[in-house]
């Protein structure tokens, strides 16, 4: 199955929330009320398995194959991009993955708006974009209240793992973590790996790999 045969049944600005085929869609602007039903419901997972999210998925290659991997635990896909997430789609069907999920929309909207407390296990967020220009950081994802956000969903002793090429937006991310004083650095000064066997490639990665650029693992873990 082609990503451009998926259509998702509403577009563009509809200011309504579902959920459809493996695939929950939340609008720029949410005007009716929506109820999460929660990730053990039938029309998302339908078990009690742990929870993995990957937020700014691209094109889904990295969660894809860790879903494959481990069908053992439930792992969300966030993409805001309609072509983006098709493409998860996709592999979602060609794979037949019933443990991946789909949530198409911004990531801290759909966090803040839907997901309930204390119910994630480990949070993933490859390659984010990192709008080097100054006056374009606040686009970032990284944000003291996206921070916080993850630290309510998460359960305790969860990690967020951030993964990225970019200097600055790690030493953007180390200090938005570090004042945080909900999570402490798995790594210690300078807070980062180079190098983490098996963590799994994705189409940013390989692009940037190609380029020679170096790449740091982050990893962080709630108090
Ligand atoms: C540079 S790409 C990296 C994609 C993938 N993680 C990879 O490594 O190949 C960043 C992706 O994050 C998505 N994105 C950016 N900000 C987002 C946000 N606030 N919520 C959800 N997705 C976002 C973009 O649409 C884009 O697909």
């Amino acid at each position: 199955m082609r990503p451009s045969d998926l259509k998702i049944p509403v577009e563009g600005n509809e200011c309504q929330a579902f959920i459809y085929d493996r695939l929950l869609r939340v609008p720029k602007v949410l005007e009716k009320k929506f109820e999460f039903p929660g990730w053990q419901h039938p029309d998302l997972f339908g078990n009690g398995n742990k929870v993995q999210i990957e937020y700014c998925s691209g094109n889904g290659g990295w969660i894809a194959s860790k879903a494959a991997e481990d069908p053992t635990k439930n792992w969300v896909a966030i993409e805001m991009r309609v072509g983006r997430s098709r493409k998860i789609w996709s592999k979602i069907k060609n794979l037949q993955l019933s443990n991946l999920f789909i949530v198409h929309g911004e990531g801290y909207k759909a966090t803040k708006e839907l997901f309930p407390s204390a119910s994630v296990q480990n949070i993933y967020i490859n390659f984010p974009d990192p709008w080097p220009k100054r006056r374009h950081s606040k686009y970032r994802i990284i944000q003291p209240a996206f921070v916080a956000e993850m630290s309510r969903i998460l359960l305790p002793g969860g990690t967020v793992t951030f993964v990225t090429d970019d200097e600055q937006y790690s030493e953007w991310t180390i200090e938005i973590f570090s004042k945080s004083e909900i999570f402490s650095s798995d790594y210690p000064e300078p807070y980062y790996c180079l190098e983490w066997q098996d963590y799994g490639t994705s189409y940013f990665e390989d692009l940037w790999r190609q380029q020679g650029k170096i790449v740091r693992y982050h990893h962080f873990r709630k108090l």
